[in-house]
């Protein structure tokens, strides 16, 4: 018989868990959901008052939390507690990819998925089912059912007994709620039909039927590597043509909307930009890399591994030609950096271009102002990672600092004066409604304006006497 599930326990409330078990109470009312981590800061937030005040911004979500926070959807720090009373447990937390042992630079490191395993082991009590929500590499879940059934913290007086299944998560941030309401598709892979079918119900509250796809559990693991390596090979090509346009007088806006008329190619995701980042594309693409060269499979390793490195040139390619345009030296000079997450409305910097072409930037000398409408300046501080001289507290110190230093902009207006560039990297919608006659005014001649996201007006940059280039358009200059 499937089991009907009343209690969801989610480990780790992070950009994933967050969102996912937000929506899921939404969505089930009678199914009490409690989400666990052990950041207890990051536990906090999600119960504050102030719902500006969350952990994770992302739109539609506040909303949801009023509706259900303290109903059916709790924040905690009980791991033990929450895990003992779950007949559902999904593991959500932190992946990133390892930085040093085997498989360093590329590899998953699965040291958190494994506490979580052997707490479940500890815990759980009578029959639970364990989903794998964190983007992870093939074969993870049979690490986890190795370490359910075979763990020594395992407790006989439990009677634990337990099914795993993977349920990858396609969310991207900033469209996280609605790609969690109106999903393309949820994934569920295992080897039981029965506890499949406990979660493919929980989905039906809100999914229809015909959307929720089965497979077995490592498919379910690989096409979630494989969706997100096909993004990104979108999105380096795009690129690498956009580096062509540049050279040959083309514009990639022109070659993207040509190219995205056929139906076989589609025309989303074709937005040549600064380079791609976010927690998921480039670990998931070295997974399969790591996995690859695993197997023997250098050739396909190597066609994997050359997206991610267009990617490093690309944003390495942007900070260049800013030097190159603004006479070959940027020593001393104020450039305005507008947005630093990796895409508009997430408070996210996880492998942001911005992280790399500022460091750029202030490797070559000169002093940026950042502005970012949702990140704060502890944030940028911790990615940026530089000395702390380089993190100038006060405006009095940007006047007279000589080079290679930041300052983060409170004020979008403030980030102008004086400068001699302004550097588009995030898509924020407050970026595009700039007044440029009155920007050109405050910055010093001649001034530059490189618009790495396309979304300012060409011809009001131009208009205000200051000169313009836009990522992949050959077509002025
Ligand atoms: C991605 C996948 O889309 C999602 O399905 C998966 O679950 C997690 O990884 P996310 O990283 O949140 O989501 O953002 P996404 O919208 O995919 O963008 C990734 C990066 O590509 C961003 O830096 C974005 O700016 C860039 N991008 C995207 C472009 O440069 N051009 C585009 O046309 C689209
Ligand atoms: P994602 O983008 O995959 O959601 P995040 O880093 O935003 O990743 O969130 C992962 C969360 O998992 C973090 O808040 C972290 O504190 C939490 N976490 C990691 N290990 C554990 C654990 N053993 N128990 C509970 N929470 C954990």
């Amino acid at each position: 018989m499937i089991p009907s599930i009343n209690n969801i326990c989610c480990i780790g409330a992070g950009y994933v868990g967050g969102p996912t078990m937000s929506v899921i109470a939404e969505k089930c009312p009678e199914i009490t959901v409690n989400v666990v981590d052990i950041n207890a800061n990051r536990i906090d937030l999600w119960n504050s008052k102030d719902l500006n005040n969350l952990p994770i911004y992302e739109p539609g979500l506040a909303k949801i939390i009023k509706n259900c926070r303290g109903k059916n959807l709790h924040f905690s720090t009980n791991v033990e507690k929450e895990i003992k009373n779950a007949d559902m447990i999904f593991i959500s937390v932190n992946t990133p990819t390892k930085t040093k042992g085997i498989g360093a630079g590329k590899a998953s490191d699965l040291k958190w998925v494994e506490v979580c395993a052997r707490e479940v082991a500890k815990y759980a009590t009578g029959h639970t089912i364990v989903v794998e929500k964190s983007t992870l590499p093939v074969k993870t879940a049979e690490v986890i059912k190795n370490i359910l059934e075979n763990s020594n913290e395992k407790q006989e007086e439990n009677n634990s007994t337990f099914d795993v299944l993977s349920n990858p998560e396609f969310l991207a941030e900033g469209s996280a709620i609605n790609d969690l309401l109106d999903p393309d598709r949820v994934l569920i892979g295992g080897e039981s039909n029965i506890a499949i079918m406990a979660l493919h119900n929980v989905y039906r509250n809100w999914v229809a039927n015909e959307k929720i796809l089965h497979t077995n559990i490592w498919s379910s693991e690989l096409a979630k590597l494989t969706a997100n390596a096909f993004l990104a090979q979108r999105i380096s090509s795009i690129n690498s043509i956009g580096a062509i346009c540049e050279a040959t007088g083309a514009d990639v806006r022109e070659v993207a909307r040509a190219i995205g008329t056929d139906s076989r190619i589609g025309s989303k995701f074709l937005d040549s930009g600064p380079g791609f980042g976010g927690s998921c594309f480039k670990k998931d693409i070295l997974n399969l890399v790591y996995l690859s060269n695993y197997f023997g499979l250098r050739e396909v390793a190597n066609f994997w591994e050359g997206v991610v490195q267009l990617n490093s040139w690309h944003q390495h390619r942007i900070s260049e030609l800013i030097v190159k345009k603004l006479f070959g030296t940027i020593t001393g000079k104020k450039i305005s950096i507008l947005g630093f997450s990796f895409k508009a409305n997430t408070n996210d910097t996880r492998e942001s271009a911005a992280i790399t072409i500022c460091r750029d930037l202030i490797e070559e000398g000169a002093i940026l102002k950042i502005h970012d409408p949702k990140v704060n300046k502890y944030q940028i501080e911790d990615d940026l990672n530089l000395e702390e001289h380089s993190h100038l507290l006060s405006k009095d110190n940007f006047k007279i600092q000589r080079d290679g230093a930041w300052i983060f902009s409170e004020d979008i207006m403030d980030s102008f004066e004086e400068v001699d560039a302004v550097v588009v990297l995030t898509e924020w919608f407050e970026y595009s409604k700039l007044n440029w006659e009155i920007i050109s005014k405050k910055m010093r001649k001649p001034g530059w304006v490189f618009d790495a996201r396309s979304i300012i007006s060409a011809k009001d940059v131009i208009n205000s006497g200051l000169k313009l280039w836009r990522i992949g358009d050959g077509s002025i200059d």
